[in-house]
């Protein structure tokens, strides 16, 4: 079977990248796929024309493993139709599994670390042309610098940036630390050169990405910034409509970052501070390091210096012993706080954590009754907050084609979806728009004439 593709006369080899997760493992993907077309690879719609085929996969939760498991099989399947075909797992579960990928899926030739990705080529090399199974999982190695790739894919208005990886904090609960390794800082000369280049090529919006991008920390001969400083250092590239960061961690959110808010023009007002729970005595077990009253305490000071902040979160139901009790705490936390938006999962053990050994599981039917009524009362007030913007003026930054046909989309600075109807191509301009009407998920809205 031939499996390459013929491009301008050029047989050029195709890839294929699916991934799962969270918004680095994006950022990687895009790392990846820049690195393979710069080598001479050309990307392809589908893994059933592909010469290599990468799955990107995330271990967070029980559910995202099971989804990374029934795709490797899937991929396992086709490679057996198509000998030729290189087949690779990276991200944080081919970290946390290693060899034993190989075990289970013998057909398998590469398992990579995520802060493995810079020395993708001669990984290539040696599977390609040694035609040797390869394993990098190693956790102690810089982070990635992209601004060296001088491609991008397709044009985009909206990019990532990683400014940090890893994570020191070790709640109870999460694989990250173990799949990710420590933080480590990128330096700040390099972030800003990524920024200006990624400018270049047409992008308006840059979301800074970590784990924890609170505890950023660059120290060398040119100075030594936090992340303060480090947003700081944008009001000098020149180009950028818009700037936004995430994940940030309740413990470490200081007056001075929320006075950045302020500060910085291009500062989009939306935060997405992840609570977890809502009752002490979860979070302590948790390890998450603050109080019910004090993440409260914080909302509202923050609220104080940037009143039209939009705030979104993370909770899970169901940690080991969450009473009743304490999963009424959650649902009033939330009722007190308001969030614009939240992400909401059921607990699950992650095998190495401090939690999965603990005792007082919580059935998977009362996590699934849990989900359940915290959802729908999220729904409603998600509603409730966007029915609020119904004719009002927002300003979008229209980014595409909506999925509905005829439609372009775009967002708020508060990063509300919405949809709107235009006869010209605004896409990578702000759009002035009067919002018509209001769903969970999105808005629609006019253009201001
Ligand atoms: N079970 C369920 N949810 C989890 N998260 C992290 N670890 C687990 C786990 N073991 C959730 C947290 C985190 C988000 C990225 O995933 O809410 O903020
Ligand atoms: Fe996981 Fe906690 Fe680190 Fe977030 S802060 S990645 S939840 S250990």
């Amino acid at each position: 079977m031939r499996l390459n593709s013929e491009v301008d006369g050029m047989v050029r080899k195709g890839f294929y990248i699916a991934t799962m997760g969270c918004q680095m493992n994006e950022y990687d993907s895009d790392f990846l796929a820049h690195t393979l077309i710069s080598y001479g690879y050309q990307p392809v719609s589908s893994p059933g024309n592909a010469d290599i085929v990468f799955i990107n996969t995330c271990t967070v939760r029980e559910k995202a493993d099971q989804k990374a498991v029934s795709l490797l099989g899937r991929m396992v399947r086709l490679k057996a139709r198509r000998p030729g075909m290189v087949l690779g797992v990276m991200g944080c579960l081919a970290q946390r599994e290693g060899k034993r990928l190989f075990h289970r899926f013998p057909q398998l030739d590469m398992v990579v670390g995520p802060r493995e990705l810079p020395n993708i080529h001669s990984m290539l090399d040696a599977v390609l042309c040694q035609k040797k199974k390869l394993i990098a999982t190693h956790l102690d190695l810089p982070p990635l610098n992209r601004s060296k790739i001088h491609q991008i894919q397709e044009r985009k208005v909206s990019a990532y940036v990683s400014i940090m990886q890893g994570c020191d904090n070790f709640c109870t609960y999460c694989i990250v630390p173990y799949v990710r390794g420590r933080e480590i800082s990128r330096p700040p000369h390099d972030i800003i050169e990524e920024a200006r280049f990624l400018i270049r090529q047409g992008v308006k919006e840059i979301t800074l990405l970590g784990q924890n991008v609170n505890s950023y920390l660059w120290d060398d001969h040119t100075g030594s910034y936090d992340f303060v400083s480090l947003l700081q250092k944008f009001k000098d590239v020149e180009g950028l409509v818009r700037l936004r960061f995430t994940t940030s961690h309740p413990k470490d959110l200081s007056e001075d970052l929320m006075f950045c808010f302020q500060d910085l023009n291009m500062l989009c007002p939306h935060i997405h501070l992840p609570f977890q729970a809502g009752s002490n005595e979860v979070l302590r077990r948790m390890k998450r390091g603050y109080s019910r009253e004090q993440y409260i305490a914080l909302v509202e000071r923050l609220r104080e210096v940037v009143p039209n902040i939009a705030i979104t979160s993370d909770v899970m139901v169901g940690f080991p012993g969450e009473s009743a009790k304490d999963f009424e705490e959650t649902l009033d936390l939330m009722e007190k706080i308001g969030f614009d938006s939240l992400f909401s999962f059921k607990y699950s053990d992650r095998e190495g954590t401090v939690a999965a050994h603990m005792g007082h599981k919580i059935s998977e039917e009362e996590k699934s009754r849990r989900l359940d009524r915290l959802q729908s009362l999220q729904k409603d007030m998600t509603l409730r907050k966007n029915r609020f913007l119904e004719g009002k003026q927002v300003s979008i930054l229209a980014e595409g084609q909506s999925k509905k046909g005829g439609q372009m989309t775009g967002r708020t600075d508060t990063n509300k979806i919405v949809n709107f109807s235009s006869d010209t191509n605004k896409i990578g301009t702000i759009v002035k728009v009067t919002i018509k009407s209001a769903f969970v998920h999105s808005l629609r809205g006019e253009p201001v004439r």
